[in-house]
């Protein structure tokens, strides 16, 4: 009888990670689409995505397609968008939830570019991490707080190198592990995030 019990909690176990999500992975740029190999996901991770990010900074750009598994299920809501003087960072993510559902290319939507009402200090530093002026950006769309973003990265079209920058995100990103994302595509600074101003205060 005690074999039993044994054999049987070591059934279920197999089964719980039998359980866990695989979802296809991969990474391209300059392109919408990416061949994924699966991949499991780890246990908390509930959704396979298929994400575009957009960025430009100083006169660079480039775009980057990233499929893999997401434990993070706003960003299967909600675009994020962080906006400052010189610099624009644009993520759209698809998600779905079958084993390698995440196939396919990705169309990033057309942005919300009306202003709305909040504003935030912005500044763009490159080669150190100290803003000596920033100046006052409006913020559109969803972009309702602030962004700090403090130390090393790679932007397109640069070097390795420290930064300084700042401006508007999309409201409530800093409270999903958006720093995790940031840190995959640029680099290792802190972002810190606050909420926009009104015009009257
Ligand atoms: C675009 O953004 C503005 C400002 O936040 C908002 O008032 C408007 O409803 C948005 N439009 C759409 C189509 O989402």
């Amino acid at each position: 009888m005690k074999y039993l019990v044994v054999f049987l909690v070591i059934a279920m176990g197999e089964i719980t990670i039998g359980e866990a999500k695989s979802c296809l992975q991969c990474q391209a740029e300059g392109t919408n689409d990416c061949t994924g190999s699966p991949v499991t996901c780890q246990d908390n991770f509930d959704s396979c995505t298929t994400s575009f990010t957009f960025m430009s900074f100083l006169n660079s750009f480039k775009s980057v397609v990233t499929k893999g598994c997401t434990s993070i299920l706003p960003l299967c809501y909600n675009d994020i968008t962080l906006a400052a003087h010189n610099a624009k960072l644009v993520h759209h993510n698809q998600c779905c939830y079958q084993d390698n559902c995440n196939v396919g290319s990705i169309i990033m939507p057309r942005q919300n570019t009306t202003k709305n009402g909040y504003y935030c200090p912005s500044c763009f530093v490159e080669g150190s991490t100290v803003c000596n002026r920033p100046a006052k950006y409006a913020c559109y769309g969803n972009n309702e707080d602030c962004f700090e973003y403090i130390g090393a990265g790679v932007f397109p079209g640069g070097q390795p190198n420290k930064y300084y920058i700042a401006g508007c995100i999309t409201k409530k990103a800093c409270t999903y592990k958006y720093s995790t994302i940031l840190r995959s595509l640029i680099g290792y600074g802190a972002i810190r995030c606050s909420s926009g101003q009104t015009a009257n205060n």
